[in-house]
């Protein structure tokens, strides 16, 4: 491993190790190790279809595991170094890597669930309901562009970014609002900024920490760095 690399991912453990209130914000770059395209990577489903070009042939998304970006951060969960994610993913993955839902928003909805446009409450698609206890109609949880966020969701996310003392970004370009107010709230709260990422984001500049590697290389050997200084 680059030695500059080595020394980045040190530092990422030490920045986790003090840290008492880590929050975690995922995009779709997250799932591109699972085999899932993102939106704006040289790749992605806007950047193909802003060159005429169609989504590059892939898995289809309820068929894909969690990769182990995913798995690095149900560890963290595990060992109390993640105080709640934020996600702009609809592809279940951090759910389906033992993510617990209470400390999971979901920003932008997820494939596998309806939601009750009455009172916002959600059910697995495979519960076979189509109404409310509520009288609401159930329609897909998935957020279209112009469509507004689910407010429970919104709200721990803001609360959370707003109590974080170190927010790292992980897979996301950060340019859709309201999710890319979140790392704006964190760093207004004094949080440290770290970025994973492997395209430019508009909070390069006030990042702390910034990897432009793959995720796959970075937090599971951090992961295990953090472990060694916890005394794991
Ligand atoms: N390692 C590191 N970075 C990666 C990897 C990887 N393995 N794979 C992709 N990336 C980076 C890409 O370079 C890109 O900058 O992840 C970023 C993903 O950005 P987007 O494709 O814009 O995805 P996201 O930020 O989640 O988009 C937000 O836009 O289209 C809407 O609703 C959709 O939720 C989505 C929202």
């Amino acid at each position: 491993m680059k030695k500059d690399l080595q020394e980045r991912i040190e530092t990422l453990a030490k920045l986790l190790f003090k840290s008492r209130y880590p929050v975690f914000f995922t995009g779709a770059g997250i799932s591109t190790e699972s085999g899932l395209p993102d939106f704006r990577g040289p790749d992605g489903m806007w950047t193909r279809r802003d060159k005429g070009l169609p989504p590059k042939p892939g898995s289809p998304w309820d068929s894909v595991e969690p990769n182990s970006g995913h798995l690095a951060l149900a560890e963290l969960q595990k060992m109390g170094k993640l105080k709640f994610l934020i996600s702009q993913n609809v592809d279940n993955l951090h759910l389906k890597s033992g993510i617990r839902p209470d400390l999971l928003a979901e920003l932008h909805g997820n494939l596998t669930k309806l939601r009750c446009p009455r009172c916002g409450e959600t059910y697995g698609k495979s519960s076979g309901k189509t109404t409310c206890p509520c009288g609401g109609t159930l329609t897909s949880s998935v957020v279209d562009f112009g469509q507004s966020l689910p407010e429970k969701d919104l709200f721990l996310s803001y609360e959370h970014s707003r109590k974080s003392d170190l927010f790292v970004v992980v897979g996301s370009s950060l340019v859709v609002t309201p999710a890319a107010d979140m790392p704006r709230e964190a760093l207004r709260a004094g949080a440290q900024l770290v970025i994973i990422n492997a395209g430019n984001t508009p909070f390069d500049r006030y990042a702390h920490l910034r990897f432009w590697e793959k995720i796959g290389e970075v937090l599971p050997p951090a992961v295990q760095r953090l472990k060694i200084l916890m005394g794991g």
